[in-house]
């Protein structure tokens, strides 16, 4: 397969792409407009592998996507490429209109165009995954003891899962009008390596090698669902080679932790794996500070479809992937410092 990959230089899109270099013999075509979250750094590993070829594009070009899907000629598309920061969409929730929706909706049309010219057999092989999350699915409440299923009814409550659960109804749509062969997935939070540091887990890692402050939003009491994201990445390949188009399955890691005990293990696993950090115990670095406007509470995903029928369970524990996830950001500063002193954009810009 020739599989055509969206948002390939961000966080999960990056894992995607290693995990099918590595694991199948596909084709990738990593299409990315490189925001700030995007980093070809994070495929160091396969962009020398001729099965990898990387164009930057962005979603709402629809020329240049016309271009892409000409010139490459897909299977499938595996469509990642958002604006993903939930804390950005309160500040500035146009970029998330953008490429969410309007974004969305011209890749949309352009596979559509490029997918009703297939013959026949292409035709109905070709699949159109859309990659989505949970936070669609609003929130479950403090003391609930329910799970998001894929009948759980979308309340979004954040400008970017707003901005998701419209992208998701336009492809349903894309599927139920044109016959589009689409396949969506809805997944919880990831962690992992390459994850960029402005969020929870590798902003609390590198804030504590640091001896800076770990912010922690009201009482850290807000419950996620964590998945490794390699696993994510496997999940997704799963879904996309032998899911029913049409079909949504939801994915999640079976690993509800409240945000206060995610900070303490990581503070307890650097103790004991970096114990030469300027403030030690880390955890005494944590600091309460003021909650994010309209905060969900709670979001667990039930998983019970994606095994059920298409035999996927993750293979890491929290305990197993957090304990990776910190020695891999330990093994790999340099990563990181490029990261937050914006190298890896400066020189991409030409301005190094
Ligand atoms: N991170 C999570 O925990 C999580 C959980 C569930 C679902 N998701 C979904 O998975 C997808 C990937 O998430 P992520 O965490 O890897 O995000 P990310 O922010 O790390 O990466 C997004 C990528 O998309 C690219 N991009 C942004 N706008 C673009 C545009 N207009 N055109 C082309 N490329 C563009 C960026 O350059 C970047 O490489 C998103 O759709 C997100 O909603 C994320």
């Amino acid at each position: 397969m020739k599989i055509l990959v969206t948002g390939g230089a961000g966080f999960i899109g990056s894992a995607v792409i290693r995990h099918i270099i590595a694991a199948t013999k596909d084709h990738v075509i990593n299409l990315d407009k490189l925001t700030y979250a995007g980093n070809l750094e994070s495929l160091d590993a396969v962009s020398a592998d001729a099965r990898y070829v990387f164009e930057q594009v962005d979603i709402c070009d629809r020329v240049e996507l016309d271009r892409v899907f000409q010139t490459h000629q897909p299977d499938a598309v595996m469509h990642l490429a958002a604006e993903s920061h939930v804390d950005r969409s309160i500040d500035g929730p146009g970029e998330f209109i953008q490429t969410n929706l309007v974004g969305t909706y011209t890749l949309l049309e352009a596979a559509r165009v490029y997918w009703s010219q297939l013959d026949v057999e292409r035709k109905s092989a070709f699949r159109f995954h859309h990659i989505s999350t949970d936070e669609v699915y609003g929130d479950l409440g403090e003391g609930s003891e329910h799970l998001f299923t894929e009948q759980t009814p979308y309340d979004p409550s954040s400008p970017y899962s707003a901005s998701k659960a419209g992208s998701d109804h336009l492809v349903r749509a894309w599927q139920r009008t044109y016959g589009l062969p689409t396949v969506v997935t809805n997944c919880s939070n990831n962690y992992g390596p390459y994850h960029f540091p402005e969020k929870l887990i590798p902003l609390v890692i590198l804030n504590a090698l640091e001896g800076k402050e770990l912010p922690v939003y009201g009482q850290g009491t807000q419950i996620r669902d964590w998945l490794f994201v390699e696993d994510h990445a496997r999940a997704l390949y799963t879904v996309l080679t032998q899911g029913q188009p049409g079909e949504t399955y939801n994915i999640g890691g079976h690993n509800e932790k409240k945000n206060i005990d995610v900070v303490l293990t990581i503070c307890q696993l650097l103790d004991e794996l970096h114990p030469m950090s300027p403030v030690v115990p880390h955890a005494s670095l944590i600091k309460y500070v003021q909650d994010r406007p309209g905060h969900d509470v709670r979001y667990a995903i039930d998983a019970a479809k994606i095994k059920k029928d298409l035999g996927w369970v993750p293979q890491e524990t929290f305990e197993s992937g957090i304990r990776k996830t910190v020695q891999w950001y330990l093994d790999n500063l340099a990563w990181c410092k490029r990261v937050q002193d914006g190298s890896y954009r400066r020189e991409r810009l030409g301005l190094a």
